[in-house]
């Protein structure tokens, strides 16, 4: 174990006690300079270390920002990787070096400068939100794999209940809204196996605005966005950045572990802001198709009856549809 741990080790199971940096060097038998080295390198990565002269350290334990210490302690199975600002976590993620052992990984950043959304679109991401990108191990049976986004926003909206205690609709199939307004989206891109011509890793991208002020937002964006909470003071103390991150990575492996099992769509179902209501369906042949959004079936597709009562099946990703009523 590196000095770096054994110090953060220490200094977790001290509790709230001070330990002085002699303490720490005696009994981890290094210099005085070792240990304050090993605190600068925890400093940077984020950890919240107090110093009081004549008293020591103090570990403080959870921070509001987000910080590769925190997330690392919290997503102890998963590589991770921290930036404050990136162009696109999932850009990011998917440039990272690939190895034949499949290694769960999380890419987490404060800000986007070119956060991207479906179609193309632009994914305004400024601080106070929360962006990452999951890159998920796929299933043989590819029927799973386009389950990914469902399961994602469910899990999304799970978490928000769980840590923040905040009620979320899903509006089919990626976005995830607080009282009509979206407050994360998420983008699925599968990484190929050209040799294989198979679907070989997911990158499942999530934004969501966590405590963004609505002055971040562009004009055209401030009626139809919202945010978890109005600003940083409207954070409670129990509750924290990590802590969502962690529920919601938690709750997609949770899901997707136990594939087949379809449970996960009930949530799905009952969650939905969609079903019963009026939709236009865009289609990629630019045709346009109204009706009712009357099911979701067990492949997470949605299912509208058009005006002339005949019913259609959308798989995830072939359409865009707006809500009308
Ligand atoms: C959408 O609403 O159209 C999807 C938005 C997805 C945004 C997330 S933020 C993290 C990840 N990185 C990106 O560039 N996009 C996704």
């Amino acid at each position: 174990m590196s000095l770096k741990n054994k110090v953060l080790n220490y200094l977790e199971t001290s509790g709230d006690e001070f330990v002085s940096g002699q303490q720490l060097a005696d009994d981890l038998k290094v210099s005085r300079t070792a240990i304050w080295k090993a605190i600068s390198e925890l400093r940077k990565e984020g950890a919240l270390i107090n110093a009081v002269t004549n008293k020591g350290y103090y570990l403080v334990r959870e921070s509001q920002k987000l910080s590769l210490f925190s997330l690392e302690k919290e997503l102890k199975d998963f590589e991770v990787h921290y930036l404050e600002e990136v162009d696109s976590t999932n850009s990011y993620c998917k440039k990272l070096p690939t190895s034949d052992v499949f290694k769960k990984t999380v890419v987490v950043a404060s800000k986007q400068s070119s956060g991207r959304g479906r179609r193309g679109r632009t994914f305004v991401s400024p601080d106070g939100g929360i962006y990452f990108s999951l890159l998920i191990d796929s299933h043989n049976n590819n029927e799973d794999n386009l389950l990914i986004t469902s399961i994602a926003s469910v899990s999304v909206a799970r978490a928000i209940k769980k840590v923040c205690n905040v009620d979320c609709k899903i509006k089919w199939v990626n976005d995830i809204f607080i009282k009509e307004r979206k407050v994360c989206g998420i983008l699925t891109e599968g990484v190929i196996d050209m040799e294989v011509g198979k679907i070989k890793s997911m990158v499942v991208g999530i934004g969501i605005n966590f405590s963004t002020p609505m002055d971040e937002f562009p004009a055209d964006l401030k009626d139809i966005v919202t945010s978890i909470y109005d600003n940083e003071q409207a954070i409670p103390n129990n509750v924290s950045r990590t802590m969502l991150v962690k529920e919601v990575v938690t709750e997609i492996y949770n899901i997707w572990d136990d594939l087949p099992n379809k449970d996960f769509l009930n949530d799905y179902r009952s969650k939905s802001n969609v079903i019963g209501k009026s939709v236009t369906i865009y289609n990629r042949d630019n045709s346009v198709q109204n009706g009712v959004a009357i099911a979701i079936n067990d492949s997470a597709h949605l299912i509208v009856e058009l005006e002339d009562k005949t019913e259609i099946e959308i798989g995830t990703g072939e359409v865009t549809i707006r809500v009308t009523k």
